[in-house]
């Protein structure tokens, strides 16, 4: 196992009815700017919790967040935020809104261009404290220091990470997930699972209880993402996927482990230039990065194979096959596709996406910093169709 330093400061209220907690996080005495996206929580009832848990207090409201939130949409909070003296944000949605919500943190009393946050990523001197309520599980943003923005006017999609932007509590309460749709209930759960694969399926670091967690947490999401989308309702389902969401990237899984990004940070820009979701771009990824690396990843591939996806074949080849196309099987039961065809994207986007990953300096990819550019267009082109 590597040295590790570990510390998650974030308070978790986890259940049914816990938005009232809000009464006890947030002081009568705060300037709050409540924060969210297009209005789902209006629609399921969130936003009145909300609004009753925090009766009595000074509350601004910003809304229009958007799906991989906006550098020039976030500013407009910022400029909000600065002139009504805002000392708390609370952001009510899923991990955009959280996300989004970090960044205008960072941003109220940052001094000079605040893009910078994202460019230069010098550790920031200050951010205004906030919590979240979170209604989709994915992004585990709602318990880590994360966040990813999009500038629209470039495309560029870009993340920072600040231990200053931790929220200083999250509330799950499984039940505000009643409301999302397939394709999001199924974008959250392939986001989840890959967070849990870029940081097991590297080589072995003799670091056994992560992988032991990180193998219960892929075993979760593969029993309770078969039920879930016949059972929207059922709380004990939507419970232990939104807890596996955030126990897959809170730190825990990954600490002591060598980890590999390539599938997110190709994914991103996928996001950026063609508009597919989060969870849509990682779903195609991810068995192509799989295949490019199998030899490099083997031993992992083949432990994942037989623990997880139970595989009991005794030619590793086939095995690792066996692996990448089960791994495939599970995001297209949950309705996910897997081919960039599949979307109408074909073998002109890879330049394209090529020329985004040198503009960001992605250029030594991987856990052995071996996914160089000629890499990510090889593992692009198996991405394209089947
Ligand atoms: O905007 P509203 O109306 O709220 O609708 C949202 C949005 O349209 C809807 N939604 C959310 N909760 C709902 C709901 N609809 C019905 N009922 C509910 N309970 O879902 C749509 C998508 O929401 P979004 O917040 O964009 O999804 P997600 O949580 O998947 O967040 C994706 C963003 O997080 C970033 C991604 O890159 C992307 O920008 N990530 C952040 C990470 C982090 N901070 O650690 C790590 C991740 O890997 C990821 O990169
Ligand atoms: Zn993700």
């Amino acid at each position: 196992m590597q040295n590790f330093t570990y510390q998650n400061p974030v308070r978790i209220h986890f259940g049914k009815g816990e938005i009232s907690k809000l009464q006890d996080e947030i002081s009568s005495k705060q300037r709050v700017l409540l924060t969210y996206g297009g209005g789902s929580i209006k629609k399921n009832g969130v936003y009145k919790q909300v609004m009753d848990a925090l009766a009595g207090r000074e509350v601004y409201e910003f809304s229009g967040i958007e799906p991989n939130p906006h550098f020039e949409t976030l500013m407009q909070a910022v400029k909000i935020a600065q002139e009504k003296k805002i000392d708390f944000l609370l952001a009510v949605g899923g991990g955009s809104v959280v996300d989004g919500t970090k960044f205008i943190a960072a941003a109220i009393d940052f001094n000079g261009d605040p893009w910078d946050i994202l460019t230069k990523p010098a550790p920031l001197k200050s951010a205004v404290p906030l919590g979240c309520v979170l209604t989709l599980p994915a992004t585990g943003s709602e318990m880590n220091g994360g966040a990813v923005i999009t500038k629209a006017s470039t495309k560029d999609k870009l993340f920072f990470i600040d231990p200053l932007v931790f929220p200083k509590f999250a509330i799950l309460d499984p039940e505000t997930t009643f409301s999302l749709s397939p394709r999001q209930t199924a974008n959250g759960i392939t986001d989840a699972f890959v967070h849990v694969l870029e940081q097991y399926l590297t080589y072995p670091a003799a670091a056994s209880i992560q992988d032991r967690f990180s193998e219960g947490i892929l075993l979760t999401l593969i029993e309770e993402g078969e039920k879930v989308l016949k059972h929207p309702n059922d709380y004990e389902v939507r419970a232990n996927i939104m807890w596996a969401a955030t126990m897959a990237l809170n730190g825990l899984i990954g600490a002591g482990v060598p980890q590999d990004w390539t599938t997110h940070m190709l994914g991103h820009e996928i996001t950026a230039l063609f508009g597919l979701d989060h969870g849509q771009t990682l779903a195609i990824v991810i068995p192509a990065v799989m295949k490019f690396q199998a030899h490099k990843k083997r031993e992992k591939i083949l432990q994942y194979a037989e623990r997880v996806l139970n595989i009991h074949e005794q030619n590793p080849e086939k095995a690792i096959a066996k692996a990448i196309a089960k791994t495939r099987e599970f995001f297209t039961m949950l309705g996910v596709k897997t081919y960039l065809n599949e979307y109408g994207i074909n073998a002109d986007a890879i330049p394209k996406i090529i020329v985004q990953l040198e503009k960001h300096g992605m250029t030594a990819l991987g856990e052995h910093g071996n996914i160089d550019l000629i890499a990510s267009a090889e593992i692009l082109r198996l991405a394209l169709n089947a």
